[in-house]
């Protein structure tokens, strides 16, 4: 796997106490035009301290949802990272959107190690692993942006992780760490658990994929995440415990396969470890799956980053991630381009962009896996703001430019780390063109909120600015795209879909 060098950047965020902008209202779709209208309500003067937030607001509920599901709760790091550093809208903004384009990297830079099986599935290249971007590093590298919480070991020790869909691992730092970040529940002990087993050079030792085991002859782990963190320690198995329904009733799922990091490096702050949600053998759906009636699936819903920090997004493993009405279900398939347990996105086939109803000139080669495996366009939850190739992001940025004339562009880039910004101050309502995204079989038509994004600085403007990015590489899907929308990933069946929701009828 591809080993990054990065030049270390401390960056040093200025404290404020800010007047924050509360947006509220709601977008609708007006079909005749394709334009989408927001109103704003911009309560200037309005003054909400944003220290007060609790730091943790980690709901830890894991209910069953039916006889083949289970159910738990996301909750979003950026909560907690706006109340540690009282992070402004604008901050809020550039953190995402540095932390996205350190994924886009991170991401691409393990494909690109990886033995690619071609389009044609006939040829197999090992590929070179290209040098990383000069950028600098984002202040949090961690490679996700949402946790959950689990149980492993006999008894239960429990943890909150990040939840992953772009890694395939599951890990949690051990009490025996030589390289240890800090984290406020105690560390899994494993001498504590009478069910905790090292794994010898056995079938489990090498479904991570050889890059990443060796048996020494222990069966050991390093996992590198591109973006200056890592892990390695004992891959082993332990009983992994489900709450249901309450805290005194479990699914137990014996011999589950996880790393005990024991040399973690990375800021994997406020977390215990990582629940890898990605594709391949080792990944929690998949481990979970003989549980839950074999199905590998997941689905979760996102809901709105300007929500307050108490609402979690809901997660549900099994059948019951299906929505009931499937007819409402929109579904483009899976491509498997590598091994998925070396390179284990859940890739989609993106054919085109529309924007308010005109279809772009983008060259397919945008979109596509190219024939040395580089390329190509997954769904991510841990990626903030979609990255996508230079050529299809400037086509998007250019029909945006040319249909909204009615807004005056300012460069934020070096504010937000967006490129295609308005200032609406003092508008009470602002519309742009639809953006929908033409995936093989099925259109993901995004409301305003998930490709606009809008904040306010301290001088009381507001300002406006397109939440996608252009990245050599790959395309990503982020999750501001991705909210207020269930999303449902079903490997079994090679599929995702997705249907507009409210997330809190979930
Ligand atoms: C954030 O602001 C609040 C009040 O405005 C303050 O009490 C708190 O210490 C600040 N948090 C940090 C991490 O500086
Ligand atoms: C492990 O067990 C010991 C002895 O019972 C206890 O003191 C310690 O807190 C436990 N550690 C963890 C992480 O549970
Ligand atoms: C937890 O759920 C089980 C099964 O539904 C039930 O029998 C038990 O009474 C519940 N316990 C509590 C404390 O609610
Ligand atoms: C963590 O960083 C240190 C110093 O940079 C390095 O020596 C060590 O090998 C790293 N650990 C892992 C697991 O990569
Ligand atoms: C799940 O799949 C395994 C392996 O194919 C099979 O042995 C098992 O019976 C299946 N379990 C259920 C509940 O379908
Ligand atoms: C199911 O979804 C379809 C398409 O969105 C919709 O027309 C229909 O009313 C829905 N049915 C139910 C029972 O919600």
């Amino acid at each position: 796997m591809a080993a990054g060098r990065y030049k270390p950047v401390v960056t040093t965020f200025i404290i404020l106490i800010l007047a924050c902008q509360i947006w509220s209202g709601a977008a609708y779709n007006n079909q005749q035009s394709k334009w989408l209208t927001k109103h704003m309500i911009s309560n200037h003067g309005t003054s909400r301290p944003v220290g007060h937030r609790a730091d943790r607001h980690l709901q830890e509920t894991t209910r069953a949802t039916g006889k083949y599901g289970l159910r738990a709760s996301l909750v979003n790091e950026d909560h907690k990272l706006h109340s540690r550093y009282n992070l402004s809208s604008m901050e809020r903004v550039k953190h995402g959107a540095e932390k996205s384009r350190a994924r886009a990297w991170s991401l691409e830079s393990k494909a690109r190690a990886a033995t690619f099986y071609g389009t044609s599935g006939a040829g197999r290249k090992t590929l070179q692993v290209a040098e990383p971007p000069s950028y600098e590093a984002p202040v949090e590298a961690t490679p996700g942006s949402y946790s959950m919480s689990i149980s492993i070991g006999t008894p239960p020790q429990k943890f909150i992780a990040i939840a992953d869909t772009g890694s395939d691992l599951v890990w949690i730092q051990c009490a025996a760490c030589t390289e240890c970040f800090q984290q406020s529940s105690p560390r899994f002990e494993p001498t504590n658990s009478s069910t905790y087993k090292n794994l010898g050079c056995s079938t489990e030792c090498t479904a991570l994929g050889s890059n990443e085991i060796q048996c020494t002859p222990q069966c050991t782990y390093s996992y590198q995440y591109g973006d200056q963190s890592n892990t390695a320690g004992d891959f082993a198995q332990d009983t992994v415990s489900l709450a249901i329904h309450n805290e005194t009733t479990s699914i137990l799922i014996p011999g589950f396969n996880f790393g005990c990091g024991l040399q973690n490096n990375g800021t994997f702050t406020d977390t215990d470890g990582i629940v890898g949600l990605a594709r391949g053998p080792v990944s929690f759906p998949s481990q979970i799956a003989p549980y839950l009636n074999n199905a590998t699936k997941f689905s979760y819903c996102l809901v709105d980053k300007q929500s307050e920090s108490t609402v979690t997004s809901p997660i549900i493993f099994g059948e019951d991630a299906v929505p009931a009405n499937l007819s409402a279900v929109l579904y483009t398939p899976v491509m498997t381009p590598y091994d998925v347990s070396m390179v284990p996105f859940y890739y989609v086939n993106l054919q085109g962009i529309a924007v308010g109803g005109t279809n772009l000139r983008i060259p397919a080669s945008a979109f596509e896996v190219d024939a040395n495996g580089n390329g190509g366009t997954i769904f991510d939850s841990g990626t903030t703001y979609t990255a996508l190739t230079d050529d299809a992001y400037t086509a998007v940025e250019n029909e945006y430019s040319a249909l909204l004339m009615d807004y005056t562009p300012v460069n934020l880039f070096q504010e937000t780390g967006l490129s295609l910004c308005y200032d609406i101050t003092g508008l009470t309502a602002v519309k742009a063109p639809t953006l929908v995204f033409q995936f093989e079989n099925a259109d993901f038509d995004l409301p305003f909120d998930n490709f606009m994004v809008m904040m306010g600085d301290t001088a009381g403007n507001t300002y406006m600015c397109l939440a996608l990015m252009g990245q050599t590489g790959m395309n990503i899907f982020g999750n501001t795209q991705q909210q207020n929308f269930q999303v449902l990933y079903e490997e079994d069946v090679l599929k995702i879909g997705w249907l507009p929701l409210d997330c809190t009828t979930l």
